[in-house]
């Protein structure tokens, strides 16, 4: 497979840079602070925990603790994963045959394209454009579509833009896909992190019988170390397909994860909160920054989850800026270049930008040092 880029920029920087300014998941915790979030019981909870294998579909409180999220989702239509990539990649491979063809949105999270690719689909990109809030244009979509088309993927809110379709779109979206019985792969990851509660969408699952819903603890809950993903799906056949993947794959979810991504479910909303509270502050400064380098940046607050893709203006271009601030500054955006795509254009004067963690002001500060003035 080619290199997942944004993961291979990131072997090289994500640790050693000193400040980690593209971060796509929001502010972490460690055990400790879960505990004490958790209250009474929880320490003994972690201490009981069995390290046995586990149940491959995943625990059963847990599997209820998910489904609780959704409208129309039992227990029984949730099947667990070691992160968001697991689910992401078993899907594409149980789904997707050689020869099938499916549609992207561009620019996108890289294994969308990638892991299809391999498998040896054909794929058709709709870009995402800046002028239209990166969001499709529905009679792109409809152009896309072949007679051996079989899945559209999608992930809103988006990475790298933070796009959020209007409630309209995104039933059209479901609509064209009902029209030509297409599965849709929907990368929820983001959700619970929108500006405004009305950007919030219903979950693919909920109102689509073919669609799959992807989600995870790690970007809008915080937790990426736990490694817990999941997929919600109406279709048994096709989760059971999905679950005979997984025992080529972890086996199981590791019972320490499961036992804590419990007690994070439980607390969900408190913790989706405060992860809001601090994203509404961080684009605060955000604006005040930006505000002050008109000539250098082209910056619109993106409508939902913790990642933006400004445009730079400066005449070295994005991807100079970006490897120039990272080897100079210590500071750490995602350059252009990992964004991009063999299905759509690619954004050279763009560049990604994280607010979901704490402490960005240190970040502007150092990052000041490397701009023309
Ligand atoms: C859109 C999207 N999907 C999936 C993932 C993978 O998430 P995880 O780290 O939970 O496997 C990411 C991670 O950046 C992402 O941005």
């Amino acid at each position: 497979m080619r290199d997942f880029a944004l993961e291979a920029y990131f072997s090289q920087w994500e640790f050693t840079a000193k400040h980690h300014m593209t971060a796509s998941d929001a502010q972490s915790m460690s055990i400790q602070e879960l505990l004490n979030l958790a209250g009474e019981g929880a320490q003994e909870e972690l201490e009981q925990c069995w390290l046995g294998y586990t149940p491959t579909w995943g625990d059963e409180e847990l599997r209820d603790l998910i489904a609780q999220n959704y409208e129309r989702i039992q227990s029984s239509q949730v099947l667990c994963f070691a992160g968001a990539e697991e689910g992401l990649y078993v899907a594409m491979r149980t789904l997707l045959q050689p020869g099938d063809h499916m549609v992207v949105f561009t620019p996108n999270y890289q294994a969308a394209e990638s892991v299809p690719e391999d498998i040896g689909v054909t794929i058709t990109g709709v870009d995402l454009r800046p002028e239209n809030d990166w969001c499709p244009q529905p009679q792109e979509l409809k152009a896309a579509i072949t007679a051996n088309t079989r899945l559209v993927s999608v992930n809103f809110p988006n990475n790298p833009t933070g796009s959020i379709p209007s409630q309209e779109l995104w039933m059209d979206i479901i609509e064209i896909c009902r029209h030509h019985n297409l599965y849709l792969f929907s990368d929820e990851v983001y959700r619970g992190l929108e500006l405004h509660p009305h950007h919030r969408l219903p979950q693919a699952t909920d109102v689509y019988e073919k669609a799959l819903s992807l989600n995870v603890l790690s970007k809008s809950y915080g937790f990426p170390g736990l490694r817990l993903g999941w997929i919600a799906c109406q279709e048994a056949k096709l989760l059971g397909e999905m679950e005979r993947y997984k025992h080529y794959l972890s086996i199981c979810n590791p019972s320490p994860t499961e036992t804590l991504g419990k007690m994070v479910l439980r607390h969900g909303s408190k913790i989706w909160e405060k992860n809001r509270q601090l994203i509404a502050s961080n684009l605060d400064i955000l604006d005040d920054f930006f505000a002050h380098y008109p000539h250098l940046f082209e910056w619109k607050r993106p409508q939902g989850g913790c990642v933006a893709f400004p445009r730079y203006l400066g005449a070295e271009g994005a991807q100079t800026f970006c490897q120039k601030l990272v080897q100079e500054q210590g500071v750490l955006l995602l350059p252009p270049s990992v964004y991009d795509t063999s299905y759509g254009p690619s954004h050279p004067q763009h560049f990604r930008i994280g607010f979901g963690r704490k402490n960005i002001q240190e970040g502007l500060e150092a990052m000041k040092g490397g701009l023309s003035v």
